[in-house]
């Protein structure tokens, strides 16, 4: 067994002495160690012998073994530093190399707008205000003095949902709940999402933007609506911006208008933004009807009002000289990164 022992030694020094990776240094180790090594079998082997012997060839043997244990620490860790070398040697960083950049998000510039004409309403003392987009019937055009048959309604191209519901066609429904819920004085503008089962070319889409006004109070007139809608303008665009109104018809307002602006393009001389008429159309707005007040519980002998309801996706489009409005839903990143 002695001789065993020494014939073991002398073999795995030998071994460990010409291997030259981990990976082999390690198979190395199990052949000496592992459940089937030799080491181990030998040692599992003492139990035959005498009493005498035992613990002369139990010391051989824990000899052999702390022998042979430090070679292979001793192997592995010149084997681990030069593969490290080599690495290294291999590998290199520069450090003067720029950074890779995380792309951060932005504001779409429909929400950039927005928050611009929101901010411009709120410097006049209005709130915001917002409704659902799934509206009823009655807020989205009975309350509006819209009856059932009455022509406006086809010419909205409603969504009609479960539940006798619509997809809001217009942001007018805020007026109604706001009104319902709120006594005057009244100033609020509600922006945001409307839908009808449009077309879809440089000029229309199934869902757009608008952004409604709504100021009632006693001895409110068509002054105040037209001074209104100039500092907006003017706000917006430009002091030099003016405006224009149209008589129109709006079922919830009476008398009604059209307004629009300057062009901003050319200063009103034409151009091709405003198709050469100098003028941009921006929106609807009036004298809020009485009758619409009264369905939202406002003593009309006693209050009027103004509203007013513009496209903001129009006004985006001017604003970033944008030409096609389903540039502002796609969602093209190389779009979208310009704002
Ligand atoms: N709701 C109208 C539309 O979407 C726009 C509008 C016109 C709103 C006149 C108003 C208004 O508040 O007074 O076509």
């Amino acid at each position: 067994m002695k001789e065993d022992l020494i014939a073991i030694e002398t073999k795995f020094s030998a071994e460990i002495d010409g291997v030259d990776g981990l990976a082999a240094l390690d198979d190395i180790r199990v052949a000496i160690f592992g459940k089937k090594g030799e080491m181990t079998a030998i040692l599992r082997g003492m139990g035959g012998l005498s009493a005498e012997e035992r613990p002369v060839v139990g010391q051989i043997a824990n000899e052999v073994r702390a022998a042979l244990e430090d070679k292979i620490k001793e192997k592995k860790s010149l084997l681990s530093k030069l593969e490290m070398d080599e690495k290294l040697s291999k590998e290199h960083l520069d450090i003067t190399l720029p950074g890779i950049k995380r792309e951060a998000g932005h504001r779409h510039p429909v929400a950039i707008v927005t928050e611009e004409i929101c901010r411009i309403f709120m410097g006049m003392g209005y709130e915001i205000a917002e409704g659902p987009h799934v509206e009823t019937e009655y807020h989205n055009f009975e309350a509006l003095n819209i009856g059932k048959g009455h022509p406006a309604r086809d010419e909205q191209d409603t969504f009609y949902v479960e539940g006798g519901k619509v997809l809001r066609t217009h942001t007018s429904p805020v007026q109604i709940r706001y009104m319902q819920n709120n006594k005057p004085p009244i100033a609020i503008v509600a922006p945001g999402k409307v839908f009808r089962s449009d077309e879809v070319d440089a000029t229309h889409s199934p869902d757009f933007n608008q952004i409604e006004g709504l100021f009632v109070d006693k001895g409110i007139h068509m002054g105040h609506l037209k001074g209104a809608l100039t500092v907006f303008a003017k706000s917006l665009f430009g002091d030099d911006i003016k405006t224009r109104f149209r008589p129109h018809h709006f079922p919830f307002t009476e008398p009604s208008a059209e307004v629009d602006f300057s062009c901003f393009g050319c200063g009103g001389s034409g151009c091709r933004i405003c198709k050469g008429e100098g003028w941009i159309e921006m929106g609807g707005c009036g004298m809020v009807h009485p009758k619409v007040l009264a369905a939202c519980g406002i003593d009309p002998d006693v209050y009027s009002g103004f509203a007013f309801g513009m496209g903001i996706d129009r006004i985006a489009m001017q604003r970033f000289n944008i030409p096609d409005l389903r540039l502002l839903f796609e969602n093209d990143i190389q779009f979208l990164k310009q704002f």
